[in-house]
């Protein structure tokens, strides 16, 4: 294969300099210092294993979810990390109230993996899976917004849209279908898988229910960091894995390993999120931040990404 010339600085980070990387929305490059300061973080965990997990974790994780959180526009009480976004979608997909005679509505952008778990609910549940058919080119915010409203009916149970498809690149007007869905009554999960790092995200103003987002994609953190924001109406029934059994247990609730949202407040997987934030107190820096800030107008990578977003695109 021949090598790409010509391409923009790339220093700051540790991918081969003949490459032109392109699939951060796959899976993101992680900055050179990112991953030092991982490996700082990983060093200081094995110096004392249980120590670091069960004194220092718990704190450490509560700062970098408030973090994370106003990076996000959330309220911290409804994050948890999760170690991707096919976890924080099952998470919420498998509790889904469904029952024979029930609709569960996606779009035909729906990434295929979360459209196997949709499926998969809706057959357990004898209920329907909808596909609303969304066109290209979309023709602006009210027509892709009208093509999966159209498709709600008195069964409808749940409505999962993508925040940005992954298919087709297409930002969904998820603000517009929310607030559609509120007032019919119907919860709304979004798969903001690359949302995060790609565009503002204002989960406060955004208003869906549920919400999925990577941070191993656009924000550039080390592999398996991701978040589940729940609204807070959800938050006392929804169920988490709770990956860190010792504030589990100091909940009395070991060995289920399983908790309620608003209790699961740390999970080894959050550690990833974790390694990208600094021992200081800076948010998590986003790959256009690093790659594209001051170093390349003409950045290859960020014309990808300005590509991928659409018509609809802010
Ligand atoms: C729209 C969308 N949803 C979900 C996922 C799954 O993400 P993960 O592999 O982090 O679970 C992807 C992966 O690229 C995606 O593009």
């Amino acid at each position: 294969m021949a090598k790409a010339t010509g391409l923009p600085d790339a220093s700051a980070w540790a991918l081969d300099p003949g490459l032109a990387y392109l699939n951060h929305g796959g899976f993101g490059a992680t900055p050179a210092c990112v991953q030092a300061e991982q490996r700082d973080w990983q060093a200081d965990m094995e110096r004392n294993p249980t120590g670091f997990l069960v004194r220092q974790l718990p704190d450490l994780l509560d700062a970098v979810r408030a973090q994370v959180a106003a990076f996000l526009g959330a309220d911290e009480g409804g994050l948890v990390f999760t170690g991707n976004a096919t976890t924080g979608m099952q998470t919420v997909i498998a509790q889904a109230r469904l029952a024979p005679g029930d609709d569960v509505l996606t779009t035909d952008h729906c990434y295929p993996a979360i459209l196997a778990q949709l499926r998969r609910a809706a057959d357990r549940a004898g209920a329907e899976l909808a596909i609303a058919p969304v066109p290209q080119p979309a023709g602006g915010r009210a027509v892709v917004a009208e093509a999966v409203l159209s498709r709600l009916s008195p069964r409808t149970r749940l409505v999962v849209v993508d925040h940005v498809a992954s298919c087709s690149g297409m930002v969904f007007p998820v603000e517009e279908i929310a607030a559609e869905c509120r007032r019919r009554g119907v919860p709304v999960l979004v798969d903001g898988a690359h949302a995060a790092g790609m565009l503002p995200v204002d989960l406060g103003r955004l208003g869906a229910d549920f919400w999925v987002g990577n941070l191993h994609k656009w924000v550039c953190a080390p592999k398996a960091a991701a978040v589940l924001y729940t609204a807070p109406q959800w938050r006392d029934s929804l169920r988490v894995g709770c990956q860190n059994s010792c504030r589990a247990s100091d909940l009395g609730l070991y060995p289920q390993h399983s908790c309620s949202f608003a209790s699961s407040i740390c999970s080894y997987s959050g550690c990833s999120a974790g390694w990208c934030c600094s021992r200081g107190a800076t948010p998590p820096r986003t790959w256009r931040s690093w790659y594209c800030g001051t170093r390349s107008r003409s950045c290859g990578v960020r014309s990808a990404a300005r590509n991928r977003t659409g018509p609809t695109a802010p």
